[in-house]
């Protein structure tokens, strides 16, 4: 007989999580102003908001936190990470910044004038964000199979080269400051861009003239669907996957809060010196000093451990393992949700499983209240929300598709808890004919309005 799978870990550190009651959830969703980002994590059972700063870190990170440097400049800790950054990516110069969106906001600063026009694969919130808050415009040329959940792509993440030359053809080059990749793509489901992918943006960009930007988040993630999907890397290692990777980019944000597996952090890297003495002045200005940049010296130790942790493949297998276990759950009792399944997360179908709702009661956040009530579990909306008003017209923007995100922080909780997910979310699929109302808005923000939007009940 064939041994079964298991964890490439074992647990040394606990925390102990409660259940609560449908009485206790429907008075504090309630306080909350239906916006899950608005209750207090004790009133959370299993909390799937994000995987970003939630994972676990190993007992080699934490051993690396009492040999941070605390030096304001030149710490032993910066030299620690600009080591990883050169040998696991392969960048000669980094900037250290205080998560992803900040190196976002740096690196922006340098690069992005009003009016331009930035092409990728679907851009993540605060980086559509800081493009907006620019006055520039991002395009999402992401392949059309990205858009509908049930047709089985390998890579979803792929950019539609056709659309991009579109874009580099029809656009003044002045206006195209570089074209952005985001591996894997957050926004179309934690879906991977393929080597081939890569190769064929490398060369639209050397024939426009443009520069790349990695948003790599989760380039680990990234590299095993690379090792798992892609005819001739089947052999490699997942560190060798991922230089190839980087190779064909010229610079790159990380919010190291995923695939570096630390609760916060992040950086810029390039090839570039004199872009790196451009983005220092705003490092130095938003972030800190240009060793520290936000982070301390004992957070720089272990994300360049984190780095090291998250390129082996043992690790690697027992993360997305466990997303595909989950989704072979939802699969069962009939779930709809974005396949194949993501790298950090199982994206549901919100609009598949309420069709009746009016996408203007904001579809995914209805489904993720109703799982919170159902068993305390907390999901994020991207659909309408997130997907904001136009920034010219003020219109909603209703997206393609409403998805309720059940994010899977790194190596927290065990398969137990994905079967409480299930069938949590099979109780509330059950009952689907019975959730006819969903929310309107009573308070937004100008810009991000997800994160401190307030609702009421219809
Ligand atoms: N880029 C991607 C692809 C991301 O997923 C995130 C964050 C960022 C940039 C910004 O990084 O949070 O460190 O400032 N994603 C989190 C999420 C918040 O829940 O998906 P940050």
């Amino acid at each position: 007989m064939n041994l079964p799978f298991a964890e490439s870990y074992k647990i040394k550190m606990v925390e102990t999580i409660k259940r609560s009651t449908r009485e206790e959830r429907e008075r504090w969703i309630k306080e909350a102003k239906y916006n899950l980002f608005g209750l207090r994590s004790e009133q959370v059972y299993i909390d799937l908001l994000t995987d970003s700063g939630t994972g676990a870190m190993s007992d080699k990170q934490w051993s690396e936190l009492m040999l941070g440097d605390e030096s304001y400049a030149g710490a032993s800790s910066y030299y620690k990470m600009k080591e990883a950054i050169q040998k696991i990516l392969g960048y000669d110069y980094f900037l250290p910044t205080h998560q992803g969106r900040a190196a976002e906001n740096v690196l922006f600063s340098v690069l992005i004038k009003e009016g331009n026009v930035v092409p990728g694969n679907s851009h993540f919130d605060t980086t559509k964000g800081h493009i907006e808050y620019r006055k520039a415009k991002a395009v999402d040329c992401t392949i059309d199979e990205a858009f509908h959940t049930e047709i089985l792509h390998p890579f979803k993440g792929n950019i539609d080269v056709e659309k991009l030359e579109s874009v580099l053809k029809s656009t003044p080059s002045e206006k195209i400051p570089f074209i952005i990749v985001t591996v894997t793509c957050n926004s179309s489901g934690g879906q991977p861009v393929s080597i081939e992918n890569l190769k064929a943006i490398r060369k639209l960009a050397d024939k426009y003239g443009k520069k790349i930007v990695f948003d790599a988040a989760r380039f680990a993630e990234n590299a095993y669907f690379i090792k798992l999907r892609e005819k001739g890397y089947e052999n490699k290692t997942i560190k060798e996957i991922v230089k190839e990777m980087f190779s064909y980019a010229d610079i790159m944000t990380m919010s190291s809060k995923k695939d570096a597996i630390v609760n916060m952090g992040g950086f810029i890297a390039m090839r570039d010196i004199e872009l790196h003495r451009q983005a220092s002045v705003f490092n130095i200005m938003f972030e800190g000093y240009i060793t520290y940049g936000g982070m301390s010296g004992r957070d720089m130790n272990a994300l360049a451990q984190g780095l090291d942790e998250a390129t082996e493949f043992d690790y690697l297998e027992t993360r997305i393992k466990q997303i595909e276990y989950l989704g072979a759950r939802l699969e069962e009792f009939g779930i709809p949700f974005q396949k194949p399944v993501g790298g950090h997360a199982i994206f549901v179908d919100a609009k598949k499983i309420l069709p009746n709702l009016p996408e203007e009661q904001y579809v995914a956040q209805t489904l993720g209240v109703e799982l919170y009530l159902e068993a305390g579990i907390r999901g994020v909306e991207i659909g309408t929300l997130l997907a904001d008003r136009d920034p010219v017209t003020r219109e909603n923007r209703y997206p393609a598709l409403e998805f309720l995100r059940l994010a899977i922080p790194r190596r927290v909780y065990t398969n137990n808890h994905m079967d409480v997910i299930a069938v949590a979310l099979k109780n509330v699929f059950d009952r689907r004919n019975e959730i006819t109302k969903g929310f309107e808005i009573i308070y937004e923000a100008p810009i991000m309005r997800h994160f401190t939007v307030e609702l009421k009940k219809l």
